[in-house]
């Protein structure tokens, strides 16, 4: 045995015959497919093999929280297009180590005493039998897809052999689901649920008992994969479907892994086992050593992490939990923030100006827990549980005993003054009072309080229960202490914060209206507003951007930028207008379309025919005609992802923004920025030719679309020093 086997998978064997092979790398918190485990693989198959006539059966399971977790993407991030084939290698030795001990022969069963997400469910399915135990945090499947990987550990092949081509696209490889225990069961991902260890060991052994010679049901002969495979006659799934659904879904946004996820699973089921694999081993290493994935994994795994475990929170503060919340104001954030306290158990006072106004504010939680139950997503006792701990009313003095503020009345910052002068002397004398303003700035908000260094802006976003991120504002006067419990807060409500200082519009406002303006622009300029449309969707963005527009009304970002350029002007700045301002004075003024909720936008909205983006009457006359292909699509696409990455840099240089990792999350979860970029400095990192390479085109755009594109001078330092927007070097 080498030392590799000791060291990274325990070998346990008992007088029964029976091997526990304990997955329990030392030294980590939780096992991964890195080297040590890949060495510790061959040894113990080597072994097994060996010993073969002294085993009865083998059991693989984990002595750490979690089952496995998965591949070593510290290690993947670092491949390199150049590394391809040893890339290739590497996972094709993983593939024959699992392949090994699921052929021995012999009965092999997973106890899965934690998640198994990933390499982990991978292992899972080489074993002949699962039984999971269950766990409140344990989840069993593939995330993979958003990571832009494929499971490449036989992932997809063993998924596509167990649940049919169809199933194992839809229910397991392409949506990234992960399913609590019983979830799994019933998606047939696992065979047993049990509730304690014991039983799982138990069952383990039971089945070991009753299956001496054991196999997976693909090496039986004569198996045909669940419902066929496309090369049967009659195969019954509508295979075409798949890659148009597929095209449909994404919109032409570039996201690899899903088409190789597709082309692996249908390529692999008309093959035998080991061709499989090698298909499945290529398309794996074309999405490892490309950009996307690297991107992904920066952002979905190292910075959400940073971000949540409270990088950007200030040291050595203790960390305290909010028992009873008061939210002022019931409209639509006040309710939704107020079910979000509930859910995580923490006590709500709901306050608005009447009692009737306050329970309509109680009833949008009831509205959702209705539905919740409904879909047997929670149970009725829940239900209660959780409306049992909002209390709705128009009286103040019911706030008594609150440790917690968080103000959402309308956006009036005498308003906002009067709420907290009303409540602040009945709340408890320490309790941190937050706004959810979501234009004005903290400080002068700060000033209508008695303890300003308490005061910190929550921004949440629209609808509550749906947007994971909460940005928190720092006002000059607010204190350390207040913005650790606003983060403590946060966390406690399972939201992801990221922290600015107070700024006009702050990060996300600021950043998403460049979007937003540059498709204006765009129609400014006689493209017509489809296409305007179509290149925000494949540039990856979720929302179309005219659409956007429409919904939050074109009144609203002319406000904002009067208020703005009047603020301007008074600092003795320079105001510049921008391209779009013309087109959407004109949309108001002169052609009556102040968007959606003024019956008519860029689209029409018309109860016969629904919602529409038409060439309407004075369009083309008013903003002319761009011939054909005159502005490239790449330009277009280009134009509103480096108008948000650009100013985004301009954030950090004012030191609104402090963190890349705040910044790359942020982007991603609260404005829609695509997340195949990895988030908007990641964007920067990983354009075709690194930080030089996007300086380069930003020139390019300057000169063709004017100085709004022209690279400021942080980006410019970096690009000349070879550096990457990080965390570790440290942004000034
Ligand atoms: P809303 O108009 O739906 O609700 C405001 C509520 O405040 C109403 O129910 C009103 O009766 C209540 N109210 C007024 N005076 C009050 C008082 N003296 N005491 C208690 N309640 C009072 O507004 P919405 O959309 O919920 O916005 C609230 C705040 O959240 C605003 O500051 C807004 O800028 C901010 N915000 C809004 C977002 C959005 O997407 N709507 C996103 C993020 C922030």
């Amino acid at each position: 045995m080498s030392n590799a086997t000791a060291s990274t998978i325990r070998w346990e064997q008992g007088d029964d015959g029976v091997v526990t092979l304990v997955l329990d790398d030392p030294g980590q918190s939780a096992n991964t497919m890195n080297a040590a485990f890949i060495a510790s693989l061959d040894a113990v198959a080597d072994r097994l093999e060996a010993e073969q006539g002294s085993i009865r059966g083998v059991i693989v399971t984990s002595a750490k929280k979690t089952f496995f977790a998965g591949g070593d993407l510290k290690d993947m991030v670092t491949l390199g297009p150049d590394q391809a084939q040893q890339a290739f290698e590497t996972n094709l030795r993983i593939k024959r180590g699992l392949r090994r001990i699921e052929t021995l022969g012999k009965p092999v069963v997973a106890a899965i005493n934690g998640a198994a997400l990933g390499g982990g469910f991978e292992i899972a399915l080489a074993c002949h039998h699962r039984v999971a135990l269950d766990t409140p945090a344990s989840r069993i499947g593939f995330p993979e897809v958003t990571l832009g990987l494929l499971p490449g550990s036989g992932g997809v092949v063993r998924s596509v052999r167990l649940l049919g081509v169809a199933d194992a696209l839809l229910k397991v490889l392409l949506q990234g689901t992960r399913y609590a225990p019983r979830r799994a069961l019933e998606a047939g991902l696992v065979h047993e649920v049990v509730d304690t260890p014991e039983e799982m060991l138990a069952r383990a052994r039971a089945f070991i008992d009753a299956h001496p010679e054991s196999r997976q049901p693909w090496d039986e002969k004569g198996y045909r994969i669940p419902g066929g495979t496309p090369a049967d006659p009659k195969f019954a799934v509508n295979l075409p479907a798949f890659p148009a659904n597929l095209r449909k879904q994404l919109n032409g946004a570039p996201y690899p892994a899903p088409r190789n996820i597709l082309a692996a699973a249908v390529e692999g089921s008309q093959v035998d086992f080991e061709t499989a694999q090698t298909i499945e081993a290529r398309y794996f290493t074309e999405l490892v050593v490309g950009q996307t994935a690297k991107n992904m994994i920066q952002a979905f795994f190292f910075d959400l992490q940073a971000v949540n475990s409270g990088a950007n929170r200030p040291q050595g503060i203790e960390p305290r939990t909010v028992r009873k919340v008061a939210v002022l104001g019931a409209g639509m954030m006040g309710a939704g923030i107020a079910y979000a306290c509930a859910k995580a158990g923490i006590e709500v006072v709901l306050k608005d100006v009447s009692d009737e106004a306050a329970a309509k504010g109680k009833a949008y939680a009831e509205g959702l827990l209705a539905k919740a139950v409904a879909k047997g997503r929670t149970s009725e006792a829940r239900r209660d549980a959780l409306l049992g701990l909002i209390t709705p009313t128009a009286d103040p003095r019911d706030l008594a005993g609150c440790d917690a503020v968080i103000e959402a009345v309308f956006e009036d910052p005498a308003l906002k003054h009067k709420v907290f002068q009303e409540i602040e002397s009945i709340v408890e004398p320490d309790a941190l009072l937050c706004s959810n303003t979501s234009t004005l700035p903290i400080t002068m908000l700060a000033e209508g309080v008695q303890r300003a260094g308490d005061f910190i802006g929550l921004h949440f976003f629209s609808p509550v229960d749906k947007m994971p991120l909460v940005e928190i504002i720092k006002g000059e006067r607010t204190g350390e202490e207040a913005l650790a419990r606003a983060f403590d807060l946060v966390r406690q409500i399972s939201k992801t914060p990221i922290v600015v200082s107070d700024s006009r519009g702050f990060f996300t406002s600021r950043v998403i209206g460049h979007f937003i303006n540059e498709g204006v622009a765009m129609v400014g300029e006689g493209i017509d507003p489809a296409s305007v449309e179509q290149a925000a969707a494949q540039a990856g963005y979720p929302a179309k951007v005219l659409s956007l527009m429409d919904e939050l009304t074109l009144t609203l970002p002319r406000r904002i930028r009067e208020e703005t350029r009047r603020a301007t002007l008074e600092a003795g700045g320079e105001w510049r207008p921008h391209p779009a301002d013309e087109v959407i004075d004109r949309m108001v003024d002169e052609f009556g379309r102040p968007g959606r909720s003024g019956g008519a936008g860029f689209y029409e909205y018309d109860a016969a025919t629904g919602k529409r983006l038409g060439l309407w009457p004075g369009l083309r006359e008013h903003f002319g005609t761009t011939p054909d292909n005159s502005i490239p699509f790449e330009d277009m696409k280009e134009r509103m992802l480096f108008r948000e990455a650009l100013d985004t840099v301009r954030l950090l240089e004012e030191g609104v923004l402090t963190s890349v990792a705040d910044a790359n999350i942020g982007s991603i979860l609260g404005i829609g920025f695509p997340g195949w970029t990895g988030g908007v400095l990641q964007y920067i990192n990983g354009y075709e030719g690194g930080v030089a390479g996007f300086v380069a085109r930003a020139r390019e755009l300057e000169a063709a679309y004017g100085e709004r594109f022209a690279p400021s001078p942080l980006l410019l330092e970096k690009a000349e020093r070879g550096e990457r927007f990080t965390d570790e070097r440290a942004v000034s």
